[in-house]
């Protein structure tokens, strides 16, 4: 598929939004694992997503769909069949590194795998912790393809390494399976949604400064559970809005979860104008509608403790700071060169392709903005990373001859509506 956007002048746009990709595959996962069966409204339909689901069913979980977005799952009592193959979670980290956690009290072996890019994607900063667990687990040099042999586990105390949801989420789907207290610290700046999702399920977690515990084993019980629209989905058309000023964006029913929603801060500081209005109903997870209006653009400095929180829009922010006024510098972000590409190398090397002044740094960029002006555009390269690709079409919205990504780009990823979206902006051009 060849995608291309072009540029717009002024735009008025209720993006159609997927269900959050995080929560989907913790909704997923302990629906499977729990008793009694769940019901996930809103899950996000993307492929990261169904690979997720797919394992789930190898597994033995009976899964129904009355539409793409409503799933329910007949949950496996805690206990999930050998599969007779390799699990292959496609381009999903989130999946396999959530699911290794699941899957690290199952008394069988199993082989987790997943596509080109996945495979260079490191997992021994979860098979450690897990091991300590009492799980065996066998990797090719810190890579999947990964061997997991599950078995009794006991709680640890662990103090993450990497500021990472995925590896806290993994170590607490074992440690409801496991016997005592699972104490996970160095949390600050994950995404808290498996905290959120575990009392749904009924099991008690407990949440300190910086720090999360719970005690196992905990039963899970099924339920029903509505899914809130994917902020860093809804991310690129703010950031569409951003670069055109007097351009308006809507996201409804949209995720407000603070560890999700600092990028607003962020894009706020750097010009776009936003009004948020959370909704009344209360929730597991907070959700809302984000309004925002382009306006001029200026730089912006993130490092450190600001980048965990921000890491998924980190695509998204240095498209607006190319086209801001002044200097951006973004560090503290090596963990981008960990995600679906090399992102930190395949965003410098999109934007200066189309005319924006990036320079890569070991843990950043700096980027030097064109105060507003257009830039030329033109064709570039996504790497097969969804996120990439988004940034860079909505980079083209400002550019003279738009953009093209020339190679597979993988959007199905996250997000099926994205290309619809576009085509809808386009109309409306
Ligand atoms: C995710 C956590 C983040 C993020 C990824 C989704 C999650 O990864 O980049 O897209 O759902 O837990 P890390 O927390 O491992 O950095």
């Amino acid at each position: 598929m060849t995608l291309q956007s072009g540029f717009l002048k002024h735009f008025t746009l209720t993006p159609e939004l997927p269900g959050d990709k995080s929560i989907t595959h913790r909704a997923f996962i302990l629906g499977g694992l729990a008793f009694g069966e769940t019901t996930i409204l809103d899950a996000n339909p993307g492929a990261d997503c169904r690979a997720t689901l797919h394992a789930l069913e190898r597994l033995g979980v009976q899964v129904s769909d009355d539409d793409t977005r409503t799933i329910r799952l007949a949950g496996m009592s805690g206990g999930f069949i050998e599969p007779r193959e390799p699990l292959d979670l496609g381009n999903s980290g989130t999946g396999l590194r959530l699911l290794l956690g699941a899957l690290a009290a199952q008394p069988f072996s199993v082989t987790l795998t997943g596509d080109a890019s996945l495979k260079r994607r490191p997992v021994e900063r979860v098979l450690a912790p897990l091991r300590a667990m009492g799980a065996a687990a066998v990797s090719e040099n810190d890579r999947p393809p990964v061997t997991l042999t599950g078995g009794a586990l006991h709680g640890i105390h662990h103090d993450l390494d990497v500021p990472s949801a995925q590896v806290k989420s993994a170590l607490l789907l074992a440690g409801v399976q496991a016997k005592g207290e699972t104490r996970i610290g160095g949390i600050a700046g994950t995404r808290d949604h498996t905290e959120r999702l575990l009392p749904l399920f009924g099991t008690h977690v407990t949440i300190g400064g910086g720090w999360v515990s719970l005690r196992g084993p905990a039963k899970l019980t099924g339920t029903t559970f509505q899914v809130p629209r994917d902020v860093s989905a809804g991310v690129f058309y703010l950031a569409a809005a951003a670069i055109r000023p007097g351009a308006q964006v809507t996201l409804e029913h949209v995720s407000l979860n603070p560890t999700r929603t600092k990028v607003l801060q962020a894009m706020g500081s750097m010009g776009l104008a936003l009004e948020v209005h959370p909704s009344s109903s209360p929730s597991t997870e907070p959700s809302g509608t984000i309004l925002a209006t382009g306006g001029s653009l200026r730089g912006i400095h993130l490092s450190g403790q600001d980048i965990p929180f921000l890491i998924d829009e980190l695509p998204a922010l240095a498209v607006m700071a190319a086209f801001a006024e002044g200097r951006s510098t973004i560090r503290g972000a090596g963990e981008l060169r960990l995600k679906e590409s090399n992102r930190l190398e395949t965003m410098a090397e999109g934007l200066n392709a189309i005319g924006a002044r990036v320079t890569l740094e070991p843990d950043g960029w700096t980027i030097e903005g064109s105060g507003g002006v257009s830039l030329p555009g033109g064709s570039v390269h996504a790497r097969g990373d969804h996120r990439i690709a988004m940034a860079l079409l909505v980079a083209g919205l400002n550019c003279r001859d738009g953009v093209t990504i020339v190679d597979e780009a993988l959007i199905e990823t996250s997000d099926p509506f994205f290309p619809q979206n576009l085509d809808r902006l386009m109309d409306n051009a």
